[in-house]
């Protein structure tokens, strides 16, 4: 068994004056693993990463009987501490790397200046050739041309590369990567995946990897947790989910395509969500 990393129980996140219950009642656990979290558009996936980071606009209302990262209480932290915990403890990977690192600044500046932040006290020369050394670890193969290039001249697969790099550098504890390779290419996909894999193992990271690709998660996930309409309908084993039991995740199994049988129609829930909390279903803890 190893650490609990994240242990949330019964959060609630309503915006506005409460008209969206955006996510209603979710518990989970995270250990040193790779926990899925599927569901489609509006399910509330993002929500429950940007709870953890506390990076919900103020019109949230989050109310949780228990959301801990280890030592640290989420419910009562206040902004300094999340100063050490977001970024440093717990890293946050994003759908577009364009939007996250800064369009005049050289990628190898942009890695070094990472570095200065989370250990001022090094030189510089140490500090362009850990850039560098974080450019190779993941897998990027002519670091040093790379780093002398600006945001605009690399790819999306290579732009997700780098800020990966820049959130190793400060040893995360958890990585929270929020449809990480939505924008991506197959092929770079699966390229980006499998250095996820590697870095998560190597360094006994816990990841949170949501997606509304529920193929994707099987394959590359340890765990699934399925939300439907804010809530956490089922927690599988990755391996078990042929078992699903919930109508929607038998749904969402049916739906996708195989090579040998791909379906005539897309299978519908055809009752109101509401309805789901009147199945006898065994809830997840
Ligand atoms: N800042 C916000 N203000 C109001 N409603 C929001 C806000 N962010 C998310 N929501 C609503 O919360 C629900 C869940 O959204 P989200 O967590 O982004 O879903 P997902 O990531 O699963 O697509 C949606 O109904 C969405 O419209
Ligand atoms: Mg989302």
């Amino acid at each position: 068994m190893t650490d609990t990393l994240i242990d949330i129980q019964n959060l609630e996140i309503a915006f506005g004056s409460g008209q969206v219950r955006a996510v209603r009642g979710v518990s989970f656990q995270l250990g040193q693993e790779k926990l899925g979290i599927v569901g489609e558009s509006g399910s509330g996936k993002s929500t429950v990463g940007r709870a953890i980071m506390k990076l919900l606009p103020p019109t949230a209302k989050v109310s949780a009987e228990r959301m801990r990262f280890r030592d640290v209480d989420l419910m009562k932290a206040d902004e300094r501490t999340m100063m050490t915990v977001r970024g440093r403890r717990i890293g946050l990977i994003l759908q577009d790397p364009k939007y996250s690192l800064n369009p005049v600044m050289r990628i190898g500046e942009q890695i070094a200046e990472t570095y200065r932040f989370h250990h001022p006290k090094v030189s510089k020369a140490k500090t362009d050739s850990q850039a560098l050394d974080m450019l190779e670890a993941v897998q990027i193969h002519d670091p040093e041309r790379v780093a002398r290039l600006y945001p605009h001249e690399i790819s999306g697969g290579m732009g997700q590369r780098v800020m990966i790099a820049m959130m190793l550098i400060a040893e995360p504890e958890v990585l929270i990567a929020d449809e990480p390779t939505s924008a991506l290419d197959v092929t770079v996909r699966l390229e980006i995946l499998a250095l996820l894999d590697e870095l998560v193992a190597r360094r006994n990271l816990g990841l949170i990897f949501i997606s509304h690709d529920l193929n994707l998660i099987r394959h590359f996930c340890d765990r699934v947790l399925i939300m439907y309409a804010g809530r956490v309908v089922e927690v599988l084993e990755a391996r078990d989910l042929d078992k699903a039991r919930h109508p929607y995740t038998q749904g969402l199994l049916a739906s996708l395509p195989t090579i040998e049988d791909p379906p005539a129609r897309l299978p519908i829930l055809k009752r109101d969500p509401a309805w789901l909390d009147d199945l006898a279903l065994e809830r997840p803890r």
